[in-house]
């Protein structure tokens, strides 16, 4: 490598920006200039900014890079924007066209925006959109109950981190089961998907890198454990969640401690009284099962059965009757799916 060679290398260091091959999805031209690491590893252009995406462009760019891609970081805002408005198009002809092309559009462009609030969770731009699309995706249930194995099928596919794939099953699993109960009305209902999908937003204060392994440091583990609050902090006045919903999100997972320890005890070693309320523990059960029964690079996936023994434990003491409505519900749920 020649002098100016190693600049230029030293630059690209500097202003590059890893993405993943779904931040180009659902473009006709690239938004950014493509580069990958070859062999040499040197950065190297794979392809030009404005040249036309397909599916033949996206698997040349695969073949080549293995996955491995990276853009100039200034023009990551403009792939963010672009994709927002593909979000916002795609809610906008779901209201007249409920394909199912359609809705695993909705599905993918839900999760690749989530990633980007999770980057960014102080942008009220991302969170608004955020919201409307599950709003979106609540009524589109709402009106036909039947589509909920597409979605699940489609989000189980994506493959993304947990952290993003979780919220929107546990919300799912929590939706499915209220429907076939029928406690709540729509807007209670409507009210609890959304709680439990924005519940995890105080996540965003992890270092992204660190979803894909063990949380390991102090800090790390701090951070995590902190999450709830910082979610609440997040969401306040922000979003038009009531003081229950928000009380839910702040205590989500202290019924994930019941699984070793007992209530009496959480509430003793909190100073302040613990509100956990039938609605909290749903929440929370359903993001248990979500999370036990999901890919995970750092933990064996359990079967539901599994799972369930876990939630026997959490709920058995205060909500027996409704811990035998659980397992029904989900026999008969995964039977069919
Ligand atoms: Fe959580």
């Amino acid at each position: 490598m020649i002098w100016y060679d190693t600049i230029e290398q030293n630059n690209l260091t500097l202003h590059l920006k890893p993405i993943s091959i779904r931040d180009l999805f659902y473009f006709q031209y690239s938004p950014a200039t493509i580069f990958y690491v070859n062999k040499e590893k040197v950065f190297q252009e794979v392809y030009k900014k404005n040249s036309p995406i397909n599916r033949e462009a996206l698997s040349f760019i695969i073949k080549k890079t293995d996955g491995n891609i990276f853009i100039d970081s200034s023009d990551y805002e403009e792939v963010i924007n672009l994709q927002q408005g593909n979000l916002r198009k795609t809610i906008r002809s779901i209201s007249m066209s409920k394909s199912l092309k359609n809705i695993k559009k909705l599905i993918n462009l839900l999760s690749l925006n989530l990633k980007y609030l999770y980057q960014n969770p102080q942008s009220d731009n991302q969170l608004n959109l955020q919201y409307q699309s599950i709003i979106s995706t609540f009524n589109l249930i709402i009106e036909n109950e039947d589509v909920i194995p597409f979605l699940f099928q489609e989000i189980y596919k994506q493959k993304h981190y947990y952290i993003i794939t979780q919220p929107f099953i546990s919300s799912l699993n929590l939706l499915s089961f209220l429907l076939k109960q029928k406690f709540y009305n729509k807007k209670e209902m409507e009210n609890l998907f959304v709680t439990s999908y924005f519940k995890d937003i105080g996540m965003s204060s992890i270092p992204f890198e660190n979803y894909e392994g063990l949380i390991q440091t102090e800090r790390e583990k701090k951070l995590f454990s902190n999450h709830p609050n910082v979610s609440v902090k997040y969401l306040f006045g922000r979003l038009p969640l009531n003081l229950n919903n928000l009380n839910i999100i702040k205590h989500h997972h202290s019924y994930h401690s019941l699984v070793n320890k007992d209530l009496r005890e959480i509430k003793n070693q909190n100073n302040e009284s613990i509100i956990l309320g039938f609605e909290t523990l749903l929440v929370s059960v359903m993001d248990i099962i979500a999370g036990m029964t999901s890919n995970r690079p750092f933990r064996e996936t359990k079967s539901l059965f599994e799972s369930l023994i876990v939630i026997k434990k959490v709920m058995i003491k205060d909500y027996p009757k409704e811990f035998t409505i659980l397992v029904n519900f989900f026999k008969r749920f995964f039977a069919k799916k």
